[in-house]
């Protein structure tokens, strides 16, 4: 909310009292500096320019190197960091697979590494985390002996790396959400975190030391803000720590999708949101006016007279166009929050 066409009145005091001038000036740098650290830390949009805000944001600090293995009738994908601190199981939503999380590499050339779910896993490492992901059995996670076999999985992995002494967090998104707030029924985990999903709060007799939860969601999704307010206060009413975190619509811009996509340069990146703006897919502010998965954008694309987005693009920009309207989707732009929210109950 900008304050438009507000003039400041004439002020003669500095031809009274020179002095007030540095004073003055000081006084208005600190007021500045203190709005400036207020608004961050009210604001949950993060700011793009944060270099772990950007696809090669952790360049310096952490490299993707991990350890894949096949186990009962799954896959598992991994990475320990030196001095792991704590271990990270990362639940997909539905259509997710491990892979998702990891970027291509001789070690795992069929990994995929989507933008916010592979930002997800580098915010994790350079914190310390262990990273455990695994592949539902289906197209998403079920809740009768999937279960159990994740958490024997689960169990088992932790124990032969010899991480028993760790604390243990869990984040799902969507279906994997459902999945974890079930999991923690069963499995001793510090802390969890469900994105885009309100849990199984209501089809499940919710054990005692359940542990402290925090809901990552998407306020525009009303019918499941409403949930997630009511499950917030049935486990409140246990004793249960609770919080959430609001994320919010974004808009676009030149360099939004070459910001958050590995592969996806500038120029490309352009043409998409000149193309996106020519067809009325989002408003004047650069806000995407229906989801992502709404906009008929790989049409338009198709239509336009040079294709000039790569095959294996198009999931990664369908991603973020959702992020971007913020109704369902994965998002790693809360990482910050979320990692000191785990950290906040590991001591
Ligand atoms: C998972 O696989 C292991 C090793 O093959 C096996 O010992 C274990 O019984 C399996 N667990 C389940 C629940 O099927």
């Amino acid at each position: 909310m900008l304050n438009r066409g507000t003039k400041s009145k004439a002020w003669n005091g500095p031809k009274r009292c020179p002095v007030m001038v540095p004073v003055m000036f000081l006084v208005s740098v600190l007021v500045a500096l203190l709005m400036f650290f207020r608004k961050n830390d009210e604001n949950p949009i993060p700011v793009y320019g944060l270099p772990n805000q950007k696809w090669n944001g952790f360049e310096s600090l952490v490299q993707f190197n991990p350890e894949r293995e096949f186990r009962n009738g799954t896959d598992l994908i991994w990475q320990i960091p030196d001095l792991p601190k704590a271990v990270l199981f990362l639940a997909h939503g539905c259509s997710g697979r491990a892979v998702n999380f990891w970027d291509r590499s001789s070690k795992c050339p069929e990994c995929v590494g989507l933008p916010e779910e592979r930002l997800l896993v580098l915010h994790a490492l350079a914190r310390k985390f262990a990273v455990l992901t695994i592949s539902s059995a289906g197209r998403c996670w079920t809740f009768g002996k999937e279960r159990l076999i994740v958490e024997d999985i689960i169990r088992w992995w932790v124990k032969r790396q010899n991480l028993e002494k760790l604390p243990l967090v869990a984040l799902g998104a969507s279906s994997g959400g459902y999945f974890v707030s079930a999991l923690a029924n069963d499995l001793k985990f510090s802390s969890i975190a469900l994105m885009i999903a309100e849990g199984m709060f209501d089809q499940m007799d919710i054990i005692e030391d359940y542990p402290p939860t925090l809901f990552v969601h998407m306020p525009k999704d009303v019918h499941r803000q409403q949930k997630i307010t009511e499950f917030m206060e049935v486990l409140k009413n246990k004793g249960i720590d609770v919080a959430e975190i609001e994320c919010m619509e974004l808009p676009l811009s030149t360099t939004f999708l070459s910001d958050r996509i590995p592969g996806l340069d500038q120029t490309i990146s352009a043409r998409l949101f000149n193309l996106f703006k020519e067809k009325g897919f989002i408003d004047e502010n650069g806000y995407m006016k229906r989801d992502g998965r709404m906009t008929h954008w790989k049409q338009a694309l198709q239509e336009s007279k040079t294709t000039f987005l790569e095959k294996g693009l198009a999931h990664p920009v369908q991603e973020e166009l959702n992020l971007a309207f913020a109704y369902h989707e994965m998002t790693s732009l809360q990482s910050e929050q979320i990692f000191k929210w785990f950290e906040s109950y590991m001591t």
